[in-house]
């Protein structure tokens, strides 16, 4: 197979795949190829979620639309966490594949690359930490005015249902001056908001210093206007973070603090090392501190051996929090972790019923939270275009979008914007003068 010239990059799953996204891209601009689209590109990536079933046969059907109409397939590399998960399994399945890398083998692409074109399947599943962070390029000029920084690799919770420890191995922080030098990269090329990422983020340590440590440190940095982070474990949310939400300055007010479960049964079984008791006194600290704040969770229906009632605790625990928004799932059985052999799965027909009712409650809150802003004046970051002509749509502190239509301002600005009325996912705005807003 010859040298690839472009590439294309599709990812699937969470932000840290984006990120990894990224800085693959970074990497391969690095060897002098150039991005072209996934039909014509001559080298394509699939950046792999393991999460659930659903997300992994997603990859297996992109896999076999890539064949082109001539019968000849780009060259094809599948990353990320079903990589690492499947592994030589992969071209087993699907003979099209070339590359399988892991999410902490990425940096290796180019020489996986190199060993394709010279006629060998490659393969690289090693889990070396945080070694891909000392050799990948430097960060490039950013698209939008938002970025991520993945500051934290690995799960070490262990959550019964899930695959997050397996296939990004044992959870480890960056040096706090390698992030800080990153944040300032990623200034220079454009970013005003940056997102800390790790499966635990707020668990990040190092040296002496805690992630609370690591937020003041970044609040200080000139040119950047927000900082947010993702995703939090209920357990590591300590009171040096919490009093960062109502003192560092650039932390916007949003958390997201998956809780999965309001029964202590199932909590336990999930073996999440938290209660409802626990978690309701944190979102408590975490109100008290912020009363503004915008609080977000993750949920999983039909966990082996959810009773009705103790889905009804589910309920019950998301109308004691009050979300302004959430995510909520199916429970999906992932082959290796300890959930997938417990008795008494849930049929599929339950969990589809017990979805749809966690989901209508939890839409009705994002619709209430979104509701109280209006008629507020807000500031708001521009991130992209929407479609309509003259349209932009930028994120409030609370990341709520909002479109407005503004033909002083361009994307990557920040300005004030009185919320007009919202639908079930986004409000509209319109622009603030500053005349205006001095006489608000
Ligand atoms: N580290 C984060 C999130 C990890 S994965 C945390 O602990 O909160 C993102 C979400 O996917 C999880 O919060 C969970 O709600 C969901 N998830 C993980 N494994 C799952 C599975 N086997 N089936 C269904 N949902 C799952
Ligand atoms: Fe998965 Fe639990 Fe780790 Fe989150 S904390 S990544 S749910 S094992
Ligand atoms: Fe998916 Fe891996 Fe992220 S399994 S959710 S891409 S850490």
């Amino acid at each position: 197979m010859r040298a690839p010239h472009t590439f294309s990059i599709k990812n699937f799953g969470c932000q840290m795949n984006v990120y990894d996204g990224a800085r693959m891209g970074e990497l391969l601009a690095g060897e002098g190829m150039t991005v072209a689209l996934e039909a014509d590109a001559d080298l394509v990536v699939l950046n792999t979620c393991h999460i659930r079933e659903r997300a992994v046969e997603k990859v297996y059907s992109d896999i076999g639309r890539l064949r082109r109409d001539d019968g000849s397939s780009p060259m094809i590399a599948v990353a990320g966490c079903v990589a690492q998960a499947e592994g030589a399994e992969i071209p087993l399945r699907a003979r099209e594949v070339d590359i399988v890398v892991g999410p902490q083998a990425y940096h290796n692409l180019p020489a996986l690359v190199r060993q394709v074109a010279g006629g060998k399947r490659a393969l690289d599943l090693d889990l070396p930490g945080l070694e891909k962070f000392g050799v990948l390029p430097k960060r490039a000029r950013q698209s939008g005015p938002t970025a991520f920084l993945t500051i934290q690799e690995g799960c070490d919770k262990f959550c019964t249902y899930c695959v997050v420890p397996y296939t990004r191995g044992a959870e480890i922080s960056r040096p706090m001056t390698a992030i800080l030098d990153e944040a300032r990269a990623l200034i220079d090329a454009g970013a005003v908001e940056i997102t800390l990422l790790g499966q635990n983020v707020n668990a990040w340590a190092n040296d002496d210093f805690g992630f609370h440590d690591l937020l003041i440190a970044l609040d200080k940095l000139p040119g950047l206007k927000r900082l947010r982070y993702t995703t939090s474990h209920p357990n590591d949310m300590t009171e040096g973070l919490i009093r960062a939400h109502a003192e560092v300055g650039k932390l916007m007010p949003f958390l997201h603090l998956p809780v999965q479960s309001g029964n202590d049964r199932i909590l336990k079984v999930m073996n999440r090392n938290h209660t409802t008791a626990s978690y309701l006194a944190v979102i408590d600290r975490v109100y008290a501190a912020r009363p503004d704040i915008a609080v977000s969770g993750d949920f999983i229906v039909g966990f082996p051996g959810e009773t009705e009632a103790e889905f009804a605790n589910t309920l019950h625990i998301v109308e004691q929090v009050g979300y302004a928004q959430a995510y909520s799932f199916k429970y999906s059985s992932r082959p290796g972790t300890p959930a997938a052999t417990m008795a008494d799965q849930i049929a599929p027909d339950v969990m589809d019923e017990r979805l749809q009712r966690l989901q209508s409650v939890i839409n009705a809150q994002q619709m209430a939270f979104n509701s109280r802003h209006v008629g507020t004046t807000t500031e708001i970051l521009l991130e992209r275009k929407g479609r309509l002509a003259g349209q932009l749509i930028g994120k409030t502190p609370w990341l709520q979008s909002v479109h407005v239509t503004d033909a002083d301002a361009k994307i990557g600005d920040m300005i004030h914007v009185h919320i007009d009325s919202t639908g079930p996912n986004s409000l509209a705005g319109r622009p603030v003068t500053a005349k205006e807003l001095h006489v608000a």
